[in-house]
């Protein structure tokens, strides 16, 4: 049984975390890079969904972004201020393939994260490499995007080219940053590109896509790199922590395992654990599928072979975590007819007492990172796990961020709970982010940066703020000392 952490902060522990104890901060290309066009770049599905218009938030663009295309310097000197050991970025697929296909490759898109590169090892600083944080190259979203199979080919030529590009200097790479998030909000809600709005099957077939795409890269590393390049390589899931609403009702434990199962699970069942889908997710899509008078479930399993090829093909599990629920049965219906809110039939709700940050969906729940993690141990044998990122949003442009200080403080604190006295397998922690960036369909009105970017000067000046100097402390005691 998973550790039940308690449901309030705690003490505060003063502890410091394992000697080899990784710390970074985390970006992603189109949230901080610009220069949308520059160089020979493709067009990926992020520059045509903010072009069309109508979907972010005062229809911000990433074409400019922090323009870190330019000044990545300045951002490899924060880092080095922070005093952080790694560097979390991804790498533009449209950069590097234009069109998306080994057909070219340009050399210039090769030559910016070199240099990239380069910066940060000449600042004693490595780089965590994601593959894919979500900006598609267009010319691939038009084949039909992640729900063609075809596209497990074209993503794993992709990835050579970056292993060999790379490989000598990077250790350290993730192939997919969030696939719940992307495969959802870009597939079926429409909400993020490519705006696909499909309550049917899509996400579970872009689901299907990204495992095996995962799969299949983590074997090529194995097979031709590992050896030579001697590093490793794993993949980012994103999960809420959730419970049961009322932890002493068996309706609200059942409710909380389906929440569990059909967001972390839904990834990490066939890497981390069995190797297929979860039995309960399913059953649980073949079931309303019946229902719904299809011939076969909206979600297909994978065949044995399958089966066999994906499961266990991570050295470590990335974690995005931000918030909890608290999950009890039902589905009030409203967000989707169907795909997988519908077949979960649970409602995951918030508690009053909770503290809500600049985002609608953030509510700050310190002890909530400590029994995720708690169950990740249990449900997954204790794999090696990083952070790869935590944070909080404001909308209040604060340079003295109390708030963000507080977040860091006592999710740090849990994290290291959870290592030091409930025996986690936690390997490092990325802060989310470097930088305030472009948050997507909120565009830049969310702020999640450790540094102020100031996105009305033509110059994207940074200012350190309070939360900097917080995380430098941190880092630099590895941990809490007194
Ligand atoms: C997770 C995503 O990976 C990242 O791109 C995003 O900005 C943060 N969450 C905050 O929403």
């Amino acid at each position: 049984m998973s550790v039940q952490v308690p449901r309030e902060a705690g003490e505060f522990l003063v502890d410091t975390f394992p000697k080899d104890f990784v710390w970074g901060c985390a970006t992603a290309s189109y949230q901080i890079e610009g220069a949308w066009d520059k160089d020979g770049k493709g067009v990926n599905i992020w520059d045509t969904f903010c072009h069309e218009g109508g979907h972010v938030e005062n229809n911000d663009t990433g074409d400019v972004a922090c323009d870190s295309y330019h000044k990545y310097p300045e951002d490899v000197k924060l880092l080095k201020d922070l005093g952080v050991s790694h560097y979390r970025f991804s790498i533009s697929w449209s950069r590097i393939l234009p069109n998306g296909t080994k057909s070219s490759v340009n050399q210039k898109g090769i030559d910016y994260y070199n240099r990239l590169i380069d910066a940060l090892l000449e600042a004693n600083i490595q780089p965590f490499v994601t593959l894919y944080h979500w900006d598609l190259p267009q010319p691939l979203q038009d084949l039909g995007g992640w729900p063609n199979e075809a596209l497990v080919e074209h993503f794993v030529d992709y990835a050579r080219v970056c292993f060999e590009s790379f490989g000598d200097r990077v250790k350290m790479w993730l192939t997919f940053n969030e696939p719940y998030v992307f495969c959802g909000l870009g597939y079926e809600y429409g909400f993020h590109a490519p705006g696909i709005k499909d309550t049917g099957r899509s996400a579970y077939q872009a689901s299907r896509t990204v495992i095996k795409s995962h799969a299949k890269t983590w074997h090529l590393y194995d097979d031709e790199f590992r050896a030579k390049q001697n590093g490793k390589i794993g993949i980012t899931l994103d999960s809420d922590c959730f419970v049961p609403k009322d932890p002493n009702s068996e309706a609200d434990k059942e409710a909380y395992n389906t929440s569990f199962e059909f967001k972390l699970g839904w990834f990490a069942n066939a890497i981390f654990g069995e190797g297929n889908f979860p039995k309960l997710v399913l059953d649980k899509v073949a079931a309303k599928s019946k229902e719904q008078g299809l011939s076969e479930s909206r979600l297909k399993p994978f065949t044995e072979e399958e089966v066999k090829y994906i499961k266990g093909t991570f050295d470590y599990l990335g974690l995005n975590h931000y918030t909890t629920r608290l999950s009890t049965p039902g589905y009030k219906g409203g967000e989707a007819d169907v795909c997988y809110l519908a077949d979960r039939a649970v409602e995951e709700e918030t508690d009053p007492a909770w503290e809500r940050a600049g985002s609608e969906w953030l509510y700050v729940v310190p002890w909530g990172l400590r029994q995720l993690l708690n169950d990740i141990k249990t449900r997954y044998n204790n794999p090696p796990v990083f952070v790869t990122e935590n944070g909080c949003s404001d909308r209040e442009n604060a340079i003295d961020d109390v708030k963000r200080v507080f977040y860091y403080q006592s999710y740090i604190n849990q994290t290291l709970k959870a290592t030091k006295q409930d025996g986690c397998n936690v390997k490092g922690y990325f802060a989310w982010s470097l930088v305030d960036n472009f948050e997507w369909a909120m565009g830049y009105a969310e702020r999640f940066g450790l540094h102020f970017v100031d996105f009305n000067d033509p110059e994207r000046k940074r200012t350190a703020k309070s939360s900097a100097k917080a995380y430098t402390q941190i880092v630099k005691e590895n941990g809490f000392k007194e």
